[in-house]
Order: C-alpha cells, then sequence, then structure tokens
C-alpha cells in the first residue's frame, strides 16, 4: 500500500473512515464494506479496495475461499500438495519446511503489504486464497472461469477455533509488548453472540456460506463445495474430488503407487504441526501470526467441550434458520 499515490490513499482513508466500526471482537476491530465485517486494520483495507480495481485474475487461477478457521491451512496444504505432486519428493517436500501459508498465499495479505507483484510473479496455475465473500471478490474473479474451492466448518467449531485462535495470538502478542496487557481478550460468549449477531470478521457467516454455495450449485465446474468434516471423514475421496476440480485428476498408477495417500499424511494435522517450522516459525502472515497458532486440535466436535448447551443451540439455530430450504447443512 505505501507505494499507492497519496490521492487515492486519501480517497482509500476518507472512505474507510464512513464505515461502520465494530470493537467488540477484541482485540480486531471491525469495518463493515459492501455488508460485510472486515478486519478493520488500514493496511488491509485498502488493499482490499485496491484488489477490487486492479486484479487481473487469470482462466487458471484456483482459489481456495473460506471463512477464517474453517480449515484453510489445511486445505492449503492438501491443494499445494496436489497441485505440485509432479514437482516434489514426500521425502523432501516444501511443506516440511515452509508453513502452508507460505505455499498459498493469501489474496488480500499481499495486496495489504503492497506486494500485488508476488502475485504477478506467480507461475500458472496459481493458488491463492481469499477469506472475502464472493460478493466482494473483484468482478475480474466473478467474471472469469477461474476455480473456486470453498471450505466451510461446523459453526460450532468454527467459533470455538476462531475464539482460541484470537485468544492465543492476543497471548503472543501480550508476550512480546506488541499489545498492551490491559487489553481485554475475547471470551468465548462474546465470540458465539457476535457470530449470531452476524458481527464476526468476514460475517454474517451466513451469508458467506450461502453466496458460494449458491454458486457452488450455478456454476459447478467452477466451484466446488466442501465441507471440514467431509474431508476428514473421507479423506481419499475427496482428496481425489479436489485433484479432479484443480484439472489435474490422480493416474491409476498414482493411485496404486498410494500417492493419494501419502499427500493425506503429509497433509495432517499430526505431521505438520509436530513441524519445527509450525511449532516456532512466525512469518506466515500480514499480521504476524505464530504458525503455532494454526494448529490447535484439528478436530471434529471439540465445540462439546466449550460451549454450554444453550450456546450450542443457539448458534445451530440462528444457522438452521438462515440457510434452511436454500443452503447445505452445516
Ligand atoms: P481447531 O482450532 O479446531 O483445532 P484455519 O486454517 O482456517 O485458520 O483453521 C484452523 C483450524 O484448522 C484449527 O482448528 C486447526 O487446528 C485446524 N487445522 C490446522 N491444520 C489442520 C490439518 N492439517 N488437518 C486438520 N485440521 C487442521
Amino acid at each position: 500500500a505505501e507505494d499507492q499515490a497519496p490521492k487515492l490513499l486519501q480517497q482509500y482513508n476518507d472512505l474507510i473512515s464512513t464505515l461502520p466500526l465494530e470493537e467488540g471482537w477484541q482485540p480486531v476491530s471491525l469495518r463493515k464494506y459492501k455488508g460485510v465485517w472486515l478486519p478493520g486494520h488500514e493496511i488491509f483495507l485498502r488493499g482490499i479496495f485496491a484488489i477490487q480495481s486492479h486484479f487481473k485474475s487469470r482462466p487458471t487461477d484456483i482459489l481456495l475461499a473460506t471463512l477464517p478457521k474453517s480449515g484453510t491451512t489445511w486445505l492449503k496444504a492438501l491443494i499445494f500438495a496436489t497441485m505440485t505432486r509432479s514437482q516434489y519428493s514426500f521425502a523432501d517436500h516444501p511443506l516440511l519446511s515452509l508453513n502452508p501459508h507460505n505455499c498459498v498465499h493469501s489474496l488480500e495479505e499481499l495486496w495489504a503489504i503492497g506486494q500485488p507483484s508476488k502475485i504477478e510473479a506467480l507461475p500458472s496455475p496459481r493458488l491463492l486464497n481469499t477469506h472475502m465473500p464472493y460478493s466482494v471478490l473483484p468482478d475480474a474473479i466473478r467474471a472469469s472461469d477461474c476455480r473456486i474451492i470453498y471450505v466451510c466448518r461446523d459453526p460450532k467449531d468454527r467459533v470455538v477455533s476462531a475464539w482460541q485462535f484470537t485468544s492465543s495470538w492476543h497471548r503472543s502478542k501480550k508476550a512480546t509488548g506488541e499489545m498492551m496487557p490491559t487489553t481485554e481478550a475475547l471470551s468465548l460468549a462474546t465470540a458465539v453472540e457476535m457470530v449470531c449477531q452476524g458481527n464476526s470478521p468476514f460475517g454474517p457467516d451466513w451469508d458467506h456460506v450461502l453466496e458460494y454455495w449458491r454458486e457452488s450449485l450455478r456454476q459447478p465446474e467452477n466451484v466446488l463445495f466442501l465441507k471440514y468434516e467431509e474431508v476428514m471423514e473421507e479423506s481419499v475421496a475427496n482428496a481425489k474430488r479436489l485433484a479432479e476440480f484443480m484439472g489435474c485428476p490422480f493416474s491409476l498408477e498414482e493411485e496404486k503407487e498410494g500417492v493419494v495417500e501419502k499427500i493425506i499424511t503429509l497433509c495432517s494435522f499430526d505431521k505438520l504441526s509436530k513441524l519445527e517450522v509450525n511449532q516456532n516459525g512466525d512469518q506466515a502472515s500480514v499480521f504476524r501470526v505464530p504458525n503455532s497458532c494454526y494448529f490447535r486440535k484439528g478436530k471434529v466436535g471439540d465445540w462439546r467441550n466449550h460451549l454450554s448447551p444453550e450456546m450450542a443451540r443457539r448458534l445451530d439455530g440462528i444457522m438452521d434458520e438462515k440457510l434452511r430450504g436454500s443452503g447445505p447443512t452445516l
């Protein structure tokens, strides 16, 4: 963003100051843009604005779209390992020394730090990810032939994961002195309430899920809709679906050699979470989140250990009401 002309910068800053502000999701403030609560960091928002008019898509682009904490890190690893499988050996794989966020870049984060040229420089097919809802994607993507992989997750597990992530990130910032020790951490009750009111990062969640769901029905060859729980339960079938969708299906020979299973093992929570880079590294994100924050439990149903029955009912009730008849079952 630093090289943006001063006039444009001023325009963007003026726009930001007009956007509704939400400060309940501590320590991240949110701004509402086109009906969506985006993280309110100015560099981030300026990046999102710039993407709208300047992103150049390629028909071969593959975009992983998620709400945060839906399995982005995992799916990044899976799509990267699948797409590049002829280039690397499993014994000496980039995913053994790089966090998945350094293998598949976030569209909005690279723009936020003024490095869209990194995206330009990527060879085709480019693998990118976004948390933007379909309606906030630039026209250049929506009008193009690029493929979108959407992953959603049980909102109860997602909210627990988001709350834990925000708290551990918060703790690490306090430890390094980057955050005032007095800044309140997000409570689980607040996180649940804000998700239910539609006031959480990239929310309302139901709109996010519904928009991609509808597109997956309208243009199934361009939008693949996956669920975290299904990928976990039927990893092989879903890894094959992913490969086919990305235009690089596994050959019978590869299947016989166990390549699908090797990819699944390489990308598994057990494997990735124990690597040195993912335990102690911290270069993955613009927001300088320690890599370890992206790996917590990686389980389905951990919400039972955290949410009260009322919280669970409220979340299910809201999602059910918003998605019933027109969306997927979560
Ligand atoms: P939990 O907090 O429930 O453990 P995101 O990558 O979108 O930020 O989502 C993070 C969630 O995915 C966390 O969930 C994290 O533990 C889980 N996760 C990370 N890597 C994973 C993997 N390889 N397999 C399954 N889940 C994974």
